[in-house]
């Protein structure tokens, strides 16, 4: 991609070529975010703890330009209508709702935080598949941050714009999420992987150079329909959160590994707990929480001694955890990890919030072919939708085009 007009196969040129279609004229610039796969971290973000996500090679594009009537027109290849809205609609949180949502819950979130937001003009093209739990509404919303900062000559600093967009998922769409999608989308390096400290927004980019190690990251589509993911993953957040207040902690990052086992005797004989509350729940789900944390700190330790291989048993006890502990697997991303894991990758998780999305498993470059081939046959036998397949270079964070 060389400027706002690249060829039309590419996600950049089908933004621009929509922005030309449908307002008759050049876009005065195009912003790219791209999905993320976190490498390992799961549901953590939301208990102050800690994430290792990566930024992939797939991006939504919003190509725009400012609109001087101060409203919003937003053309999409998610919709043939078009969507139009005026100060009105980012007045309060809702007024927008369905995809467009996330482009007015971005602008109210920078109205709300004190800025000047300008009209605009926005075509939006994306290779980010949707309820794939690759975070397709975080690339939307960090993509239209980026066009509408730049736009209005905003005063953003970078590292502010996670929480931003964040607000707008949470507040005006109205899902519970935490910082991880928001911030891997925003600040990953191309190479790296994003090594967030999810209480301090603290970041260290970790190298994650696959290639050079001979390796890949194959990224299992499970194409399962997500099942009831919404309220699955608020009643999953409940759940920790009454865990943290059981055992007196601010969040259950503060519950290091080592002290675990005396945190889940605290829970069975816990006062607090009205009878009839099912404590062997919250116990589940404490234990993946904070066993998940360290596990992120061990695959840190690792990637920085360069033992990339090495990761490949924590990715898969995260795995077991997710399955186990936090009940958010799904009998295909089970399949998918299994049959990874039987054709000899070094290991395999779901990856995203759950009940759905895709698997990432670690396999040596020249066996990713065949571990695609196995888990394709694994899913054949059992009568599932063929899964689908993404290709994973640790790609950049949002920016201009
Ligand atoms: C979703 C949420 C994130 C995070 C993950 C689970 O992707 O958007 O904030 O909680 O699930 O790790």
């Amino acid at each position: 991609m060389t400027g706002p007009t690249g060829p039309a196969d590419d996600v950049a040129g089908r933004a621009a070529a929509a922005f030309t279609q449908r307002y008759g004229e050049r876009p005065a610039g195009l912003w790219a975010a791209p999905g993320r796969a976190n490498l390992i971290g799961e549901h953590t973000d939301y208990n102050d703890g800690f994430v290792l996500p990566f930024a992939l090679p797939l991006r939504t594009v919003v190509a725009a330009a400012p609109q001087a009537d101060g409203r919003w027109t937003v053309t999409s290849e998610l919709s043939d209508t078009p969507i139009e809205f005026g100060a009105d609609a980012i007045a309060e949180p809702g007024r927008v709702t369905g995809w467009g949502g996330y482009v007015a819950g971005v602008a109210w979130a920078l109205r709300d935080a004190g800025h000047q937001v300008p009209g605009a003009r926005l075509a939006i093209a994306s290779d980010v598949p949707i309820g794939s739990g690759l975070s397709s509404s975080a690339a939307l919303e960090a993509a239209v941050l980026a066009a509408l900062v730049d736009l209005g000559g905003l005063d953003l600093p970078t590292q502010r714009g996670p929480r931003l967009a964040q607000r707008a998922e949470n507040a005006y769409v109205g899902a519970p999420t935490g910082i991880m999608d928001q911030s891997a989308v925003i600040r990953c390096r191309a190479g790296h992987a994003l090594f967030l400290d999810c209480r301090t927004e603290a970041v260290e980019h970790i190298p994650f150079d696959l290639a050079a190690a001979g390796l890949a990251v194959l990224v299992v589509d499970s194409r399962a329909p997500h099942r009831h993911a919404d309220g699955e993953y608020a009643s999953r957040r409940a759940a920790c959160e009454r865990g943290a207040a059981l055992l007196g902690v601010p969040a259950l990052r503060d519950v290091p590994v080592t002290d675990l086992d005396a945190a889940l005797a605290r829970l069975i004989g816990s006062i607090e707990a009205p009878p009839g509350e099912d404590v062997e729940v919250v116990r589940r789900r404490v234990r993946h929480v904070v066993t998940e944390n360290q596990r992120v700190l061990d695959t840190v330790e690792l990637l920085r001694a360069g033992r990339l291989r090495d990761v490949g048993p924590l990715l898969t006890a995260s795995h077991a955890s997710m399955r186990d502990d936090f009940e958010i697997t799904v009998p295909e991303i089970d399949t998918a990890v299994e049959a990874a894991l039987a054709a000899g990758a070094y290991g395999a998780r779901m990856t995203g919030g759950g009940f759905g999305g895709c698997v990432l498993a670690l396999v040596d470059a020249e066996r990713a072919d065949a571990v695609a081939t196995a888990v394709t046959a694994a899913y054949a036998e059992r009568g599932y939708p063929a899964p689908g397949f993404h290709p994973v270079t640790p790609a950049p964070g949002a920016h201009r085009l």
